[in-house]
This record gives structure tokens, sequence and C-alpha cells, in this order.
């Protein structure tokens, strides 16, 4: 067995949970490759809500869904992720986050720690049983760190007997590697007893 890059395995992870019907989040559309991915995943019957506060990346991510035929398959939104709740009300099967900023773009538009984890708590809640939250964390920019530490201190803390805590990392690597969290909903959250 082939050990996957980061990136192929952040894409194994959402098939896994995503499929026909479903729906996703792609919480940081950017180029919009993830919200094609899961496009493609969620077919005729299924949609896909996807999030960028940058206006260039909404405008890249709605004409990848054109060129693809695939725009009736999602909705993206010039929004926070933050602010997911307002648009998702019916339980979702799988997320991605790609922290960072926008390759090629302005480098101090960067995903926050405050709002990434305001967003994670939303959709944790709104995450089904076996849904999966995926995160790329990119950390080599100015705030990356800062970002890094206070996501992996939060999803540390979640509770083992609801949410499965993964990190697929490359430890050879050098310049600071991206490297995958993946949180799967196993039981209801919070999980209280
Ligand atoms: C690493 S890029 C995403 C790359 C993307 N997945 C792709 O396929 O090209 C991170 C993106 O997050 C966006 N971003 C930053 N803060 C955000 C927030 N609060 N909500 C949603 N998107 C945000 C940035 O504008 C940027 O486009």
């Amino acid at each position: 067995m082939r050990l996957e890059r980061v990136l192929q395995y952040a894409q194994t992870l959402l098939q896994s949970a995503v499929g026909n019907g479903d729906i996703a989040v792609d919480a940081t559309a950017g180029n919009g490759h993830d919200t094609l991915f899961l496009a493609e995943l969620v077919g005729d019957d299924g949609f896909v809500y996807a999030f960028d506060v940058q206006k260039q990346a909404v405008d890249a991510t709605l004409h990848r869904l054109l060129d693809h035929a695939l725009e009736h398959r999602a909705i993206v939104l010039n929004d926070g992720h933050e602010n997911v709740a307002k648009y998702v009300d019916k339980p979702v099967s799988g997320a991605i986050f790609n922290l960072g900023y926008l390759p090629g773009s302005d480098h101090e538009v960067i995903t926050r720690p405050n709002t990434t984890i305001q967003a994670l708590e939303s959709l944790l809640q709104l995450l089904k049983i076996g849904g999966i939250v995926v995160l790329v964390i990119y950390h080599g920019h100015e705030g990356g760190k800062e970002e890094r530490d206070e996501v992996i201190r939060f999803v540390s803390a979640l509770p083992q007997k609801s949410i499965h805590v993964l990190r697929y990392e490359f430890l050879n690597q050098k310049n600071d590697p991206p490297f995958v969290i993946a949180l799967e909903k196993v039981k209801e959250y919070p999980f209280e007893s």
C-alpha cells in the first residue's frame, strides 16, 4: 500500500463519508477544487454549501463549477464559515477546511483561530453520525502556527465517545508541510453522561 499524500488523503476521507444525495460543506472555497470534488460526490440529489470571505474566491469557485456544469449542485456564499448554521439546517455528511491563505492572492486574508473554531463547533452539531470534518492545516505562514495550535487544543479536548479525532502527517518533510486533522462523529455531540 502506498502512503497517500496529504491532499489525496483528505479527499479519500471525504469520499468515504459523502455520497449521493448528501449535504456537504466546503468551509474555505478558495479556487473551488474541493467544492467541485464535493459537488461530484453528492450527485444531483445532494447539495454543497461553499463559503469564502473573498469575492475573488467565490468567483473562481463559481467558474470552476460552471466549467463542469455542476453549478446547480452548490451555493457559493460570500460569507465566513463561522456563519454556517445560518445557512445549513440539514445533517451534514462531510465538510472540509483548507486553512491559511488563497494561493496567488493577498496573504493578509487568512483563516483565523476564533472563526475556525466557531465553525467547527457549529459543524460538529450539524454533522450526522458517521459524518466527517477534514481540516488541512497549513502552518508555514504568519499566524499559521497560532491557528494550528489553537485548533489542536480544541480538537484534542473533544469527548472521545462522540468524536474520533485523527492526525495524519509526514514527519520528515521540511518547511512546515501541511497535515490533516479529521473528526468523525460517532455519537451525538456534546456527549453527555
Ligand atoms: C487555503 S485557501 C483554500 C483553498 C481551496 N480549498 C482551494 O481548493 O483552492 C483558504 C481560503 O479561506 C478563505 N477564508 C479565510 N477566512 C475565512 C472565513 N472566516 N470563512 C470562509 N473562508 C475564509 C480565504 O479567503 C481563502 O480563500
